[in-house]
């Protein structure tokens, strides 16, 4: 018996050495909007909190974007490209049906020693990809992992139609985890994750799939591009957040004094500020970047992210919690000590 435990592996802890993202250049304000569809600044404004969302361009793919975030974060890491081990890009755009775009991330970052997946969880999708890699990196099979969000939403939007084409943006979000010995930072202290497949067809795209494969004329030629029940899902999202914000501070033993921000998937600021109205968060630990993104669906939480930190909001040392709340549906949480 003390020699199984012997031969048990070490515990190690998952921590994030490096982070970075990118957005594509050219914006879409509201007002841009009010002259494609029936809507105005002020509508969006009080309704979302979406000023302005970045928006790619033909040859911008939903890989050029992560490979530029996963560059920043890696130099961030001061990690060498050749040593990742695992690359997942959480995205439910990707750049083609197969392979993965997690495989030109690999190819375009030389990164020969890595196995790369894509993982398809909508807004939650690079949450669950932390909880994944923080197993491999704690049981010790591997040494590091890239995790990227990243996403070309405007490229499946309608633009005339105004309930879904104001709310979505473009961009990515990247972190590198590495091994640390549990001496030291705890990294990704506590993950958990849901989802609730009844409400599917509160947010989709349809086409095409093997349900509507290309090729076979669509009942709805509108199946191409996402579609929204936006109310349904509404007072939804800020249950889940507000149920798994409270799970994560309960199974972590942790106050609210405990922690330094909660960076939530920005869906809609209305959503995120009634949850942190329900849970006591007072306002400065309550992260907001939506005005100048939209909603960027799995890029959000690391662009978030990307952004407290370099705004001084977040520092070494500090707890988070990462939540996320979209499509499938799927929520999820991760608590870190960065
Ligand atoms: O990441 C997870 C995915 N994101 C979501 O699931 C989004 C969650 N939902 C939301 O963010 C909000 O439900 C929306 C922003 C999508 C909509 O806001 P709302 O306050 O729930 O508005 P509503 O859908 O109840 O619509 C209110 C009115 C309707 O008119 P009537 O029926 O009251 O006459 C809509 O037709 O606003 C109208 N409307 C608009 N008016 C001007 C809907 N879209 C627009 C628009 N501009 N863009």
């Amino acid at each position: 018996m003390d020699n199984l435990i012997e031969q048990r592996p070490p515990t190690y802890h998952a921590v994030i050495a490096g982070y970075g993202s990118f957005a594509p250049e050219k914006t879409i304000t509201n007002d841009d909007l009010a002259e494609m569809v029936d809507t105005t600044d002020e509508w969006i404004t009080t309704r979302t909190g979406i000023k302005v969302r970045h928006i790619t361009t033909d040859n911008e793919t939903t890989a050029l974007l992560a490979i530029k975030a996963a560059k920043r974060a890696l130099a961030e890491a001061k990690l060498d490209a050749k040593e990742i081990e695992l690359i997942i890009v959480a995205t439910i755009t990707p750049e083609m049906v197969f392979p993965s775009t997690a495989s030109f991330v690999q190819l375009a970052l030389d990164a020969k020693k890595a196995w790369a997946f894509d993982l398809a969880a909508a807004c939650s999708g690079f949450i669950y990809g932390l909880s994944i890699v923080r197993q491999f990196i704690e049981s010790g099979q591997i040494k590091n992992a890239l995790v990227v969000g990243a996403e070309t939403l405007t490229k499946i939007t309608n633009w005339k139609d105004r309930t879904s084409c104001i709310l979505f943006g473009d961009g990515a979000g990247a972190f590198v985890l590495e091994r640390a010995d549990k001496n030291n930072r705890r990294g990704i202290m506590y993950s958990t994750m849901f989802s609730d497949p009844t409400r599917w067809d509160a947010l989709n795209c349809q086409a095409y799939g093997s349900r509507y494969p290309v090729g076979k004329k669509l009942d709805n030629p509108e199946k191409i591009y996402m579609q929204i029940k936006g109310r349904q899902v509404y007072q939804q999202a800020i249950r889940r957040i507000v149920e798994t914000v409270t799970e994560c501070l309960e199974k972590c033993n942790l106050t609210l004094d405990d922690i330094a921000m909660v960076i939530s998937h920005q869906m809609n600021a209305r959503i995120i500020e009634s949850a942190a109205k329900r849970l006591k968060l007072p306002d400065e630990k309550v992260f907001l970047n939506i005005a100048e993104y939209g909603n960027t669906s799995a890029a959000s939480v690391p662009i978030a992210f990307d952004e407290c930190v370099r705004k001084g909001r977040v520092k070494r040392g500090d707890i988070v919690i990462l939540v996320a709340f979209g499509a499938g549906l799927t929520w999820a949480a991760n608590v870190i000590e960065f």
